[in-house]
């Protein structure tokens, strides 16, 4: 699978990209640095000196919001254009540039836009309740050695957290649940809602802390390339859900290249128990942690391990789909239909 283009992409969380700093990062196989201007502006240009190709980020970030190529010391601005040469008369080439990418920072993240069409501010997916005043886990982050489409698989078949988060998110009682998919333009959604099965590990947590039944649901939306939002909690059994307790995860993700992605992910609160101190915090901390354990050592160790399967592979048969696999059939296809469209565009300018 190639990657869509015109479309926004999470290149890291805000605070990653420090005052003063170069922030490399390779997306879509592209090697970009990420850095602020003076004023504070997010900026992203190709991360390759256009004289001798050495990657800009080893340079520096210098007053003007330029970076200074650390090897001969040219000059490039926000707009990816060399605007000084230390160098004899001082004559710049009009070669001498690299391509500048449009950024945004919105909901804590920093979206780059990889496409050549004009980069469209209203398409970020909305992910305001970073913004709002939920209690929000730990931002996160784990480059995962796999593509990013088995990322987004995993996070839109939650029934694999029977199996692969036992205890913590799921149980063999958690198996069986109703389903739904449902497409609104190129959002879709998959809806999972278990009845009156013990309580996982997590939810236990923040709910009422006894091990007792519940009805467990799981509703995760899916918006173009991999951003992930699951509405999901826990309440008594046959309660409606506002009585219950739970969490809003939030996942993005990024391909690095073919076979790597960067995967931020983070969770609010919804409709929060208060339980007072010493509780209210243990909630807080382990909720940031038992999700970084069960992406890190889990799905990452699983998802890898499939990649690695998968590339080894000289002729790969198709994936056999399970009734399950309903969203992540449905995605894919949109994303396949987008990435044809754009490889028409490209063909009917005579760029391919
Ligand atoms: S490689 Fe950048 S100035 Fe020479
Ligand atoms: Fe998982």
């Amino acid at each position: 699978m190639q990657f869509v283009r015109n479309c926004w992409y999470v290149a890291s969380w805000s605070n990653d990209v420090e005052a003063g700093k170069l922030f490399p990062r390779i997306l879509l196989n592209e090697g970009i640095v990420l850095f602020r201007d003076d004023d504070g502006r997010i900026q992203a240009i190709e991360d390759r000196c256009p004289h001798r190709h050495a990657p800009l980020h080893m340079g520096t970030l210098i007053d003007g919001g330029r970076i200074r190529c650390g090897y001969h010391g040219l000059e490039f601005d926000g707009s990816g254009h060399c605007v000084r040469n230390p160098h004899a008369s001082g004559r710049i080439s009009p070669a001498a540039k690299v391509r500048a990418y449009p950024v945004l920072e919105k909901h804590s993240l920093i979206w780059i836009w990889m496409g050549d069409k004009p980069a469209d501010p209203d398409a970020i997916p909305d992910f305001s309740l970073l913004d709002g005043s939920h209690e929000i886990s730990r931002r996160d982050y784990i480059l995962m050695r796999a593509n990013y489409a088995l990322v987004v698989d995993n996070l839109m078949d939650l029934s694999h957290a029977a199996f692969l988060h036992d205890g913590i998110l799921g149980s063999k009682e958690t198996i069986q649940a109703e389903y739904e998919v449902t497409q609104e333009g190129n959002q879709i959604t998959v809806a999972r809602q278990c009845s009156n099965v013990p309580v996982p590990g997590l939810f236990d947590l923040m709910f009422k802390r006894d091990g007792g039944h519940v009805d467990l649901w799981a509703d995760i939306r899916w918006d173009v390339p991999g951003c992930l939002m699951n509405d999901t909690g826990v309440t008594s059994p046959g309660a409606p859900r506002d009585q219950g307790t739970g969490i809003y995860g939030m996942h993005f993700l990024t391909p690095e290249t073919e076979t790597s992605c960067h995967y931020h992910f983070v969770a609010a609160r919804q409709n929060p128990i208060n339980w007072g101190e010493p509780v209210d915090s243990e909630i807080r901390t382990k909720i940031s942690d038992l999700r970084r354990f069960a992406f890190e050592f889990q799905d990452k160790a699983m998802i890898e391990a499939q990649q690695q399967l998968l590339s080894r592979s000289a002729a790969v048969p198709p994936f056999v789909l399970l009734e399950t696999d309903a969203g992540t059939a449905r995605y894919r296809r949109v994303l396949e239909s987008l990435i044809a469209a754009e490889r028409e565009a490209a063909f009917a300018q005579g760029r391919s």
